[in-house]
């Protein structure tokens, strides 16, 4: 047994002992802390500071990370309202570009292929227009379409029997031909656009884009009161904040868009095959490229 000198009382002890489990209990706290910057989610703490964005008269606004408020998104795109994640010299701070993303989250995976990853066209290859002219879109090569349905069957993402599939470049010009294809041409006034908000911040000025007649952007589908036709968008995972969607409009005559960008297991649990009349995927998605 130890020995305590005499000149220490009980009372000596007492306050000994609370002096080393307050400092005890203040340094757990202040390491968690610390690794929370790292491990935990991301706080919306907007910050604005300037950056070559604010030098070309636009504002950047900057996100804190701490582990108190964890964001759900579990993904970030290009365009969307989730940013990107990186840290910057400011006393080592993570902070979350919410202005834009940029898709170098599976760099690192794509590296690790090499090789895999080249793909040549010869020069000679593809000069027709036409690769099958039984298909609905003469200028699908049958080996992607092939490709396609293998994918969406593997994955178990989407129905592919007795489904057309129509190729463009990125889903942004497919949603084009998708909102010409479903508007009256003969309407006496455009066809109203809507999404339920927080939609894609990127959907209002791809409707209005062309300045189309045809149709229209008419905001949040949850305030949309107008009787007539209508077209709904429905982003499922949604961007920007990750949810599982389905159309929130009560009334007939809508033409329905859904927009499965996001609808790859890297993003979300796949529950079962979509399969809707119009379904908008795109390879940009699927593997990290945008
Ligand atoms: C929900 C959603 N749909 C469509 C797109 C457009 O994708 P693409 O790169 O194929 O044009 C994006 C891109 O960020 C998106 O977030």
């Amino acid at each position: 047994m130890v020995k305590i000198p005499d000149f220490f009382s009980l009372k000596h002890l007492l306050a000994l002992s609370l002096a080393l489990n307050v400092s005890l209990v203040l340094r757990v706290l202040f390491e968690s802390e610390n690794q929370g910057l790292h491990y935990y989610g991301l706080a919306l703490q907007k910050k604005f500071r300037g950056t070559s964005m604010a030098e070309s008269g636009s504002v950047q606004k900057v996100a804190h990370v701490s582990k108190r408020t964890v964001l759900s998104t579990p993904f970030s795109s290009s365009s969307s309202s989730v940013g990107t994640l990186s840290e910057v010299e400011d006393g080592g701070e993570k902070i979350i570009n919410l202005d834009h993303g940029d898709p170098t989250m599976y760099e690192s995976y794509w590296q690790k292929m090499g090789e895999k990853t080249t793909i040549v066209i010869p020069g000679w290859q593809s000069m027709s227009y036409f690769s099958d002219i039984k298909c609905v879109c003469w200028f699908l090569e049958p080996e992607f379409a092939k490709q396609v349905v293998r994918l969406h069957k593997v994955v178990g993402n989407a129905a592919t029997e007795g489904r057309h599939i129509v190729v463009g470049t990125g889903s942004s010009q497919l949603y084009l031909a998708a909102l010409f294809a479903l508007s009256p041409q003969e309407a006496i006034e455009p066809m109203s656009v809507i999404s339920a908000a927080p939609f894609y911040s990127s959907y209002p000025s791809m409707t209005d884009y062309q300045k189309s007649g045809l149709h229209k952007w008419a905001g949040d589908a949850r305030s949309f009161n107008k009787l007539g036709p209508y077209i709904e968008l429905i982003t499922s995972p949604n961007n920007p904040d990750g949810f599982t969607r389905q159309s929130v409009i009560n009334q007939t005559g809508g033409a329905l868009i859904h927009d499965l960008a996001y609808y790859w297991p890297q993003y979300t649990p796949i529950s079962s095959p979509a399969d809707n009349d119009l379904t908008l995927f795109t390879v940009s998605k699927s593997t990290g490229h945008a």
